[in-house]
């Protein structure tokens, strides 16, 4: 297996040089696109979109095609490694995710166990292997799988939550139990993502949606530590090829410097935080991944235009080098207006192809 024809994004990713900056866009492929709902239908829901892998590939490949993005990612969800561990896994029309068995008693947490990726999530390893023969390697594929913290979010809750009041009340009330929780879920979370990147996955990311409800001192022990835990424990190179990899928590720019200093390739950024200070505060070690507002996409084309050269301007404001894959800064909204998205990535491959032409 060689690299990609284009391979900007993963040399972005390793701070190499890039003739522009690369960019894919979180929940890419989703309800916004018409041809997305389309799929939707004919597979019957959500899920049996993500468990059927020729189905799933079909909808990787969508946005790519209407788009000009650097990168494809794995159509999946977060939530199939829990329902993997048999919390079972539904989704309410209008309600989002719910578990049929949330984890509620201390028996139910003493008896979690991990899934084999290639028995219980043969068929997300399937999807990998068949997204790679499509793509040609045309562009790279990421694989991802939730945090621990964010994964027992909603294991704990039995769905969203506005409060995180139960999975709070076990962390502080029985942090032993909370610790176990993480630590099983760590191991099949870096068990999942390894069986990604021998299914084909050439980076992969992980998402700590809600890391940023916690304190500092609570982010560190209960979500941070376990990232590392993974990053530490991930495959690091395949067939000649480094495996680049993200760790993105949700409104936690405030850490950043923590978060750089787990040993992970790229740090992910929502749009609370300057891409300058970011680089200042983590002296270039990290590359950035971000962050554009995704409502900044609702606006007229000439702001989505000119809303992506202030991120791109803000990056280079802390000097030459460094290394950006330009993103939102969460997933992109079903609302989105399409063709607006096109506005997006032609100019930020233009405009970041113009910066290195006048060498800033
Ligand atoms: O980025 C991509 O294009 C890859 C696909 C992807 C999905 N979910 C598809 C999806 C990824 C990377 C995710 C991750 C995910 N899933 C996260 C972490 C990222 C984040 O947004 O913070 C979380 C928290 C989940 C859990 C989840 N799954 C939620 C909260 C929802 C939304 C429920 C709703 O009805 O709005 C989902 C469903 C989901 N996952 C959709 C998609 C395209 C929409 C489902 C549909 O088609 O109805």
């Amino acid at each position: 297996m060689s690299r990609p024809k284009n391979d900007t994004f993963l040399r972005a990713l390793l701070r190499q040089p890039t003739e522009y900056t690369p960019l894919w866009l979180m929940r890419q492929a989703g309800r916004y696109l018409p041809e997305y709902c389309e799929t939707r239908r004919r597979a019957g829901s959500f899920l049996q979109l993500c468990k059927s892998p020729s189905m799933a590939c079909e909808v990787t490949m969508q946005p790519l095609a209407r788009y000009n993005l650097d990168a494809a990612i794995l159509f999946s969800d977060i939530l199939t490694v829990p329902d993997a561990m048999g919390l079972g896994l539904y989704f309410a029309e209008g309600e989002g995710p719910k578990f049929e068995r949330p984890l509620r008693e201390e028996w139910e947490i003493r008896n979690l166990a991990m899934p084999d990726p290639n028995v219980e999530l043969r068929y997300v390893m399937d999807a990998v292997a068949e997204i790679r023969r499509t793509l040609d390697n045309a562009v790279p594929l990421i694989g991802f799988a939730g945090s621990p913290f964010t994964l027992a979010c909603y294991m704990v809750e039995g769905g969203a939550s506005e409060d995180y009041r139960r999975v709070k009340t076990l962390m502080y009330d029985r942090p032993d139990l909370m610790h176990h929780v993480l630590a099983v879920t760590t191991e099949a979370v870096t068990a999942y993502l390894n069986a990604q990147v021998e299914a084909g996955a050439q980076a992969v990311m992980v998402f700590d949606s809600w890391g940023g409800v916690l304190s500092e001192r609570a982010y560190r022990e209960f979500s941070l530590a376990y990232m590392e835990r993974i990053v530490s424990r991930l495959t690091k190179e395949r067939n000649g090829c480094r495996v680049p990899n993200i760790v993105f928590t949700k409104g936690g720019g405030q850490w950043i410097e923590a978060i750089a200093a787990i040993g992970c390739d790229a740090v992910g950024l929502d749009w609370t935080m300057g891409l300058a200070e970011a680089r200042r505060r983590t002296d270039d070690r990290v590359a950035l991944q971000g962050n554009l507002d995704p409502m900044a996409l609702f606006a007229a084309p000439e702001a989505v235009a000119a809303e992506a050269r202030r991120v791109l301007d803000d990056f280079a404001a802390a000097g030459p080098g460094g290394g950006h894959v330009f993103n939102l800064g969460h997933g992109i909204s079903q609302h989105t207006p399409p063709e607006n998205v096109a506005v997006l990535a032609d100019t930020v491959h233009a405009y970041s192809r113009s910066q290195r032409s006048r060498g800033s």
